[in-house]
């Protein structure tokens, strides 16, 4: 293993070393949200003991230089997609945030009745429910790309869903209940053919593998810090400039106006910044600011490979538990989402904790999912870099001890 020395990565990670319920925490929750390292926590620190100002509104020094931090940041963002340019990027409250952003602004503005949007059978319900308050408030309607029975998108049929009054594909990059990585640049591929705008929700992505937006090709790409290892309230959203520079506003306020004038005749900032109304959480941009250039000093070839032997071992353990059903396909990043048995995954999740194991039970925010398995609820397991092979044996062990205790 190339340059990977998990106990230095651990260490970064304080949380980590605390103990629940008498137990050495095993956090296997990081598709819910990730921890922090020391890098972040500190940057944050930082910037509120000695450089904190309202940006973008003063001349007065701290302000110039906190406006300045915030801005490097955008630039640092752009850097990480591979954006044309800093002016593509907005920042937003979280991924579901930018979902909106474009469901109002664009769709809004774009879409007619009668028209028709496409999203699939995996996605979140930031990826999701949007599409459906737009569609209803237009008079538009909302087509589903389904599943295969590995857990994968039926691709296929995508092209029998698109009809001349087709406007939008949206698509997860990877699943957050399956792990699915799904071939976005293909898919984009197939719907600009089509004419359609193409939108990616990177939330799963980002802190797996390096997102290069300009490969994939795709008009928007939405994620959220705290999944890569950065602050909480912190979201990106890369834009095409095109596409941008020609949508509405969707909030109004300071900052994203150039003249205001009454009783009406207000003029609008351009974009990213029109995009931005109020007083943005710096603090967090800065944090976020941080998480990238920590993850990029360990390097993404080096994260996907340590990630991949972490996802395999998990795989071959887990399929070694009495009773488990383990949802989707093989090839995966991420999470394991499972079922023991006949028990609810709440009692399974329940029980786990006792042993200060943390896992995700649930609906997951993907109802349609669940119902496409037919189950109420699913367990997840997710993985991060710094976890241990030590902490998925505990895992394997608890769930085959439940089984022992509960009488399979
Ligand atoms: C695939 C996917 N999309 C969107 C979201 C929503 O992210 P947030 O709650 O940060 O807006 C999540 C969060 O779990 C997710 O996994």
């Amino acid at each position: 293993m190339m340059n990977f020395n998990l106990n230095r990565i651990r260490a970064d990670f304080p949380i980590l070393k605390r103990n629940v319920n008498g137990h050495p925490l095993a956090y296997l929750d990081s598709a819910a949200s990730s921890q922090r390292p020391l890098a972040v926590i500190n940057a944050e620190n930082h910037f509120y003991q000695y450089s904190y100002a309202s940006v973008h509104r003063g001349i007065h020094s701290m302000s110039v230089q906190a406006t300045n931090d915030l801005e490097n940041v955008r630039l640092q963002a752009a850097r990480f997609l591979n954006a044309s340019s800093s002016e593509e990027i907005v920042f937003v409250k979280s991924t579901t945030e930018g979902i909106n952003l474009v469901a109002n602004s664009w769709g809004g503005s774009q879409l007619k009745a009668g028209d028709n949007l496409i999203i699939t059978e995996m996605e979140h319900h930031a990826n999701i429910v949007p599409w459906q308050m737009l569609v209803q408030r237009i008079g538009a309607e909302l087509r589903v790309l389904p599943l295969n029975d590995n857990g994968e998108l039926a691709i296929a049929k995508l092209d029998r869903l698109i009809d001349n009054r087709t406007r939008l594909f949206a698509v997860t990059h990877v699943s957050n209940v399956l792990g699915t990585v799904n071939p976005v640049q293909a898919l984009v591929a197939q719907a600009k053919a089509a004419g359609l705008v193409t939108l990616v929700d990177g939330a799963q992505a980002v802190m797996h593998s390096r997102v290069d937006v300009r490969e994939i090709d795709c008009d928007f790409y939405v994620f959220s810090s705290h999944k890569i290892y950065g602050p909480n309230s912190v979201g990106i959203l890369y834009g095409r400039k095109v596409l941008l520079d020609d949508m509405p506003p969707w909030e109004g306020g300071g900052s994203m106006i150039e003249h205001v004038m009454l009783p009406n005749g207000t003029t609008w900032n351009k974009s990213p910044w029109r995009f931005e109304a109020g007083t943005p959480n710096t603090g967090g941009i800065i944090g976020f600011g941080a998480a990238l250039r920590y993850v990029e000093e360990i390097s993404f070839d080096v994260i996907q490979q340590y990630e991949q032997v972490l996802m395999n071992y998990a795989l071959e353990k887990l399929s070694s538990v009495p009773d488990i059903t383990i949802y989707g396909p093989q090839d995966r990043v991420g999470v394991i989402s499972f079922n023991l048995g006949k028990y609810h995954a709440y009692d399974v999740g329940s029980f786990l904790d006792q042993y200060g194991i943390a896992i995700r039970t649930g609906h997951h925010c993907a109802m349609p999912l669940m119902h496409h398995y037919a189950v109420p609820a699913m367990c997840r397991a997710s993985f991060a870099f710094y976890n241990s092979k030590e902490e998925i044996d505990r895992l394997a062990a608890g769930l085959t001890r439940i089984h022992c205790l509960l009488g399979g």
